[in-house]
């Protein structure tokens, strides 16, 4: 018998797969850049728009270029009106991830593209994906709420776009440049597990659908886009800022986990946390009440003090302060982890057009672990 060399240790942690230009980390310096602008680089001066053009090009556009990205992702945010008819018929209580992944599958059927996954058609492929993943997960929320879904917004930001469509009404321009940077900040993260499954799908020369529709399925977990909402539903079951002690004792005493806190790659604070910190007190301060700020910042005190007392590198990641912001613009709680798929879906496209620009079939092999040599025993002598 041969087995594989060296097994990889669980969770294929510190494994290296491919090579790549879309995104660096360094987990021990809480370094993120996206094609070698760090974040804090494009949070404090990009726009989400200028970041996908980032991830699927390397760099930044000119204006032209720009101008020519804004007018495809206008002329693309429609979905088409067969999808919505769709979209009616599912329950009304569905998980609106459950309702997104099945809304992207069922998006295929009607791209203009379908079966052809060449190069181009790949482009345009990832092009309308992102133009429409809000418009699809507002029609979402707007369906199941008895509200006919309204029609995008010519000339303006993906982010207000959204807003709008969400809403009906046209967002502060302080709530879209807020959802800007929260899309900006979530738009790619390496080889994260969501973005390693449209990798492996895409690998098999799958269609685009199917890679991100795999994509949609790994987000939704709690322990990678689902942690989000789960952040809110802790602070709504603390409720006010004097339960947070006891809470969180509890947890501790329990051997519980408190969601938004930890991360496989980074020993240090998630550099996103560091904005979205920033963006939830603000919030909090310009309506007047940071209730759910103080909160949060309490818990990750608390934590972040036990952690180190257990000699564990500990910190709040990019869901722990995106809870308490978006919960503050207004959103519903489960929509935290679609939007979350409204801003990775340009990272999400980014890696599946470079997985297809050199691709290589992934196919890892098990430490196998079970019997060898066993005899066909007939089943009533078992
Ligand atoms: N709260 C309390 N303890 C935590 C913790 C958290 N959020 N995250 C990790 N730990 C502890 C674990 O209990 C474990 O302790 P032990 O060594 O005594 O058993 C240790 O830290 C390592 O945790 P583990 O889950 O094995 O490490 P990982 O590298 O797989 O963790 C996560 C990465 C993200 C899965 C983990 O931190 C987690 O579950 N966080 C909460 C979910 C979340 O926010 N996910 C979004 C990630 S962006």
């Amino acid at each position: 018998m041969t087995k594989p060399a060296s097994p990889a240790g669980a969770g294929l942690r510190d494994v290296v797969v491919a090579p790549s230009s879309i995104c660096f980390i360094d987990g021990e310096a809480g370094l993120l850049a996206y094609g070698g602008y760090n974040i804090h680089e494009l949070a404090e001066n990009s726009t989400f728009e200028e970041v996908v053009f980032l991830l699927w090009n390397g760099r930044l556009p000119n204006k032209s270029e720009l101008a020519e990205l804004d007018a495809a992702l206008d002329a693309n945010r429609m979905v088409p009106a067969e999808l919505i008819a769709m979209m009616k018929s599912f329950p009304k209580n569905a998980i609106p991830m459950d309702s997104l992944r099945t809304a992207v599958s069922a998006l295929a059927f009607f791209d203009p593209d379908q079966g052809d996954n060449s190069p181009e058609a790949r482009k345009r492929k990832a092009i309308r994906l992102t133009a429409q993943f809000g418009t699809i997960v507002a029609a979402i929320d707007r369906i199941r709420k008895g509200l006919e879904p309204l029609d995008p917004k010519p000339d303006i930001s993906h982010a207000a776009n959204f807003l709008w469509l969400l809403n009906g009404k046209d967002p502060s321009d302080v709530e879209a440049k807020a959802l800007d940077v929260a899309l900006i900040l979530h738009a790619d993260h390496e080889f994260n597990a969501s973005t390693f499954a449209a990798r492996v799908t895409a690998g098999t020369l799958a269609d685009v659908y199917a890679a991100i529709t795999s994509a949609i399925g790994a987000l939704s977990g709690p322990l990678h886009g689902g942690a989000n909402e789960q952040v809110m539903k802790m602070l709504l079951e603390v409720g006010s800022p004097d339960k947070v002690d006891a809470y969180v004792a509890d947890k501790f005493e329990k051997g519980e986990k408190i969601m938004g806190i930890g991360h496989a790659v980074y020993q240090t604070e998630d550099p996103r946390a560091t904005h979205l910190r920033r963006m939830s007190e603000a919030t909090g301060k310009r309506q007047g009440d940071t209730k759910w700020f103080d909160m949060s910042k309490r818990i990750e005190d608390l934590v972040v003090a036990e952690m180190d007392r257990k000699g564990k590198r500990i910190r709040a990641n990019v869901d722990f302060y995106s809870a308490s912001t978006y919960y503050m613009l207004g959103i519903p709680v489960d929509l935290y982890t679609p939007i979350f798929a409204v801003s990775r879906i340009s990272g999400w496209t980014a890696h599946v057009l470079e997985q297809l620009g050199n691709n290589k079939l992934i196919r890892p092999r098990a430490d196998y672990q079970g019997g060898m040599d066993l005899k066909y025993v007939p089943i009533d002598q078992r």
